[in-house]
């Protein structure tokens, strides 16, 4: 599981514990979503380049290091992907957003695309997709196949709370060259390709919908 990144961070892992409790309501898992997505995007930021510029302080000049022109989108996959933008935005505030709206087939559990939109010059981008479930991994792994023929960013990387070991199977097959990002690898799907233990339907429990 080399391209899988296990974000094991003691905060990270006591928040996903408390959304997962069933009797989480909607406004804390909301809240705890927020705070886990500005945690894991720190971590997944750790390997941008820096640069150096010169800059100067009340005392002296000096050489400071900032981030290297990064230009950066997030993908959404709609509409659980939503959930964890905001808490992204904190750390990365100049990231460009697109949207992917994938619905899964409840008979066929495969995905089924209704909406693309990217923001300009893609192909200069690095690109963090983002998804809170990777389940059958059948939308992930169509997600990134429609980015890459689409609009060819420079990299992508997939961000998720839960995978799957089938999902990350199906990604690994599909895309080799994008690296997952999660908090947690569960057991593994039910019968209507829900992830056991899991969190439920991370929708449903974002948007406060049944
Ligand atoms: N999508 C969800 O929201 N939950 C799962 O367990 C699987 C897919």
């Amino acid at each position: 599981m080399s391209n899988v990144h296990l974000i094991d961070h003691p905060l990270v892992q006591h928040k996903l514990t408390l959304m997962r409790r069933k009797e989480a309501s909607t406004n804390s898992f909301r809240r705890m979503l927020g705070e886990l997505s500005t945690l894991m995007a720190y971590e997944l930021t750790r390997d941008f380049p820096l640069q150096d510029i010169e800059i100067e302080t009340p005392m002296e000049k000096m050489t400071g290091k900032v981030i290297d022109g990064k230009k950066l989108a997030l993908v959404s996959i709609l509409r659980a992907g939503n959930g964890f933008l905001d808490g992204m935005l904190n750390v990365v505030p100049g990231a460009r957003i697109g949207h992917i709206g994938l619905y899964r087939d409840p008979e066929t559990l495969q995905p089924v695309e209704y909406y693309y939109k990217m923001p300009e010059n893609m192909g200069e981008r690095d690109v963090i997709v983002v998804d809170p479930m990777l389940a059958t991994g059948n939308s992930a792994a169509a997600a990134v196949q429609q980015l890459k023929e689409k609009s060819a960013p420079k990299s992508i990387k997939f961000m998720c709370l839960l995978a799957a070991p089938e999902g990350i199977k199906t990604m690994q097959a599909a895309h080799p060259d994008v690296d997952i990002y999660t908090a947690a690898i569960d057991r593994e799907l039910d019968s209507h390709g829900y992830i056991l233990p899991g969190l439920g339907d991370a929708g449903d429990r974002i948007f406060g919908t049944k």
